[in-house]
């Protein structure tokens, strides 16, 4: 299994997203059981926010942690833009803390860029850090220029990740923010991996050419697009599920190593960017 450090702590490169979950109280047994498989199956973050049904996907993922050894997790939440000022903050992460019932999380991501200054938000996020509420802080949906304003302000370089969109059908990272991530030591963290359907109109996992691959691998399409996202370096993926055989499957897709043959198919199908092009965001 890959694996990829943030802030010092090595995890498997294939975690769990939580968005939508929570949200359906007869689906609660069953995301429990999802979230319960990607753990058995090896996975230690789970991505979650304030922001996932307004707290209702942190209080699932509580549920189903609370007999987990804190040591086998990596816990993600964020911050929504509105919150991410000096008087709102601790009390956005309080709350937060509180749903998952832990002391702390691993990690505390500005979720979106929004109104505050960005030397206030990166100035609470450093002091939350320090006062042991978050073992590292980080920001989503930043791109390149976003990221070299991050890094004039004195904490700013002290972010331990950023998490975008990337996947097979959106290659536009691949251009320079991958690079200037690695150049500057900040690992990535991949949302939509699998194309998000049922959100998007993407049709990744029905590709031919995704299935062709797979079948050299006997993995299913999905496996080969999550083994894709994590084949570059310092890349975690994020991908969500609420079916527990599914959940299981992605996780276990972190063992599956790509050959050149396998990439040029996938490149000639979604080839990489040839210029910069806007951030995709969901
Ligand atoms: N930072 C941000 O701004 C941001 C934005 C979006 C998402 N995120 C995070 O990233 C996570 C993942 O992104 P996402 O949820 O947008 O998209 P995604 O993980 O690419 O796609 C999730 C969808 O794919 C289906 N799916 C997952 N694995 C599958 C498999 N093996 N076979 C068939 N279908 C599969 C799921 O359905 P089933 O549940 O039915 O399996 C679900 O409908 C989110 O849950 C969230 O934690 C962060």
């Amino acid at each position: 299994m890959q694996t990829v450090t943030i802030a010092g702590s090595e995890v498997p490169a294939i975690g769990l997203g939580t968005w939508n979950m929570g949200d359906e109280p007869s689906l609660q047994t069953q995301e429990i059981n999802a979230i319960h498989a990607g753990l058995a199956a090896g996975a230690k973050v789970i991505d979650t926010a304030e922001m996932y049904g307004s707290g209702r996907a942190e209080t699932l993922v509580g549920k189903a942690i609370k007999d987990v050894p804190r040591d086998q997790l990596y816990l993600i939440s964020k911050v929504l833009p509105t919150n991410a000022s000096k008087n709102r903050m601790e009390r956005s992460l309080d709350a937060s803390l509180k749903r998952l019932g832990v002391d702390e999380v691993d990690l505390y991501l500005y979720h979106w860029r929004g109104q505050i200054p960005l030397s206030e938000t990166v100035a609470e996020l450093q002091r939350l850090t320090t006062i042991g509420k978050t073992k590292a802080w980080g920001i989503s949906n930043f791109d390149v220029t976003d990221l070299e304003e991050l890094w004039q302000l004195p904490d700013g370089p002290k972010a331990a990740a950023n998490e975008d969109l990337f996947n097979l059908g959106s290659r536009g990272v691949e251009y320079s923010l991958l690079g200037w991530q690695a150049d500057h030591h900040l690992p990535f963290i991949a949302y939509s991996p699998v194309g998000a359907p049922g959100q998007l109109d993407t049709h990744l996992g029905s590709d031919p050419d995704v299935l062709k691959v797979a079948k050299r691998h006997q993995a299913t399409a999905y496996q080969i697009l999550l083994a894709w996202v994590v084949s570059h370096q310092q890349v975690l993926a994020i991908p969500q599920s609420s079916n527990p055989d599914l959940a299981k499957e992605n996780v276990l897709a972190g063992d599956i190593q790509l050959t050149a043959d396998d990439r040029r198919v996938l490149d000639k199908a979604y080839p990489a960017p040839t210029e910069k092009l806007p951030l995709d965001v969901l």
